[in-house]
């Protein structure tokens, strides 16, 4: 099967210097459900932009659909047109993805962008907000809407292109827990329906419902696992080793649980551990 992503060892350096990653090496096949985990700074949203295109490796080779992933690739505009409707990233920050006037224009970007006619761009749009459960919002400034609202619209602008290989940002930070839930949900239903969904995240307790493997970055920018997410949530060490884990923290009953510093003996489970 021809892999959507494969990286040779990758690495990539911001101009000021920072390395982000350092001989990464993974391959990503259609339809896996793939959580990216890592301490902060590790480089998650490094190669989630990678595999988006915005960013290019400044050593090691990167193929996405058997092609170079290039910035002089995606120069040429029917090259980077197929790209873009085949790969679409939801940004942890949807400030930064919205700048139309209303919703609607917002929802039309994309399809209108890569080519679709205004008739089918209007289906997509009808079809997304009905899923997003945003078509209340369509009059709507962007940038007026709530930080949950405006994730609903930013992931429905990603949809509305149809992608069939889906990048989230870190996508459940700042949402309450129902708009967590749903969110969750969504992952689990884009991957039923077959999309290869790539996630990085830090909160553990999503993990293995939103993926079957995990790609753990160690905080020197390479990778420390890459294995079933199971495997990789049982592995307190590797967990620790990474810092993704605190000492202080554990997990029972499948969810991971904090104590307070210093307050180990006041705190009582009805489980043992
Ligand atoms: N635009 C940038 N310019 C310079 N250095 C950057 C830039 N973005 C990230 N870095 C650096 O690259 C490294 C990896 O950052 P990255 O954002 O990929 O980490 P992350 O794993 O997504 O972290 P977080 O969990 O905090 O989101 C960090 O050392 C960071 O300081
Ligand atoms: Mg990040």
């Amino acid at each position: 099967m021809t892999s959507i992503f494969n990286l040779e060892d990758v690495g990539f350096t911001y101009p000021g210097g920072s390395v982000a990653l350092n001989g990464v090496g993974l391959s990503i096949h259609p339809g896996e459900s793939i959580a990216i985990l890592g301490a902060n700074g590790s480089g998650k949203s490094t190669l989630i932009r990678m595999l988006d295109g915005l960013v290019f490796a400044t050593s090691g080779v990167v193929n996405a659909f058997g092609k170079p992933l290039t910035e002089a690739s995606l120069r040429d505009e029917s090259a980077s047109h197929a790209f873009r409707r085949q790969v679409g990233f939801v940004f942890q920050n949807s400030e930064a993805q919205l700048f139309s006037p209303t919703v609607r224009d917002e929802l039309a970007f994309g399809p209108l962008q890569l080519g679709l006619t205004p008739s089918e761009t209007e289906q997509r749009i009808t079809d997304v907000s009905a899923l997003m459960e945003i078509e209340h919002l369509l009059a709507r400034a962007p940038f007026h809407l709530s930080g949950g609202e405006k994730k609903r619209v930013a992931i429905a602008c990603t949809l509305t292109v149809n992608p069939s290989v889906l990048l989230f940002d870190e996508p459940t930070g700042g949402l309450d827990p129902r708009s967590q839930y749903w969110l969750v949900e969504l992952l689990v239903r884009l991957r039923e329906a077959g999309k290869t969904v790539i996630t990085a995240t830090h909160d553990l307790n999503i993990v293995s419902t939103i993926a079957s493997r995990a790609i753990v970055f160690s905080e020197n920018h390479t990778i420390a696992a890459d294995t079933a997410c199971d495997e990789v949530l049982a592995d307190m060490d590797l967990l620790q080793s990474v810092n993704l884990i605190h000492p202080d923290l554990h997990r029972h009953d499948g969810v991971f649980h904090a104590h307070r510093h210093g307050r180990k003996q006041e705190h009582h489970h009805s489980d043992s551990h």
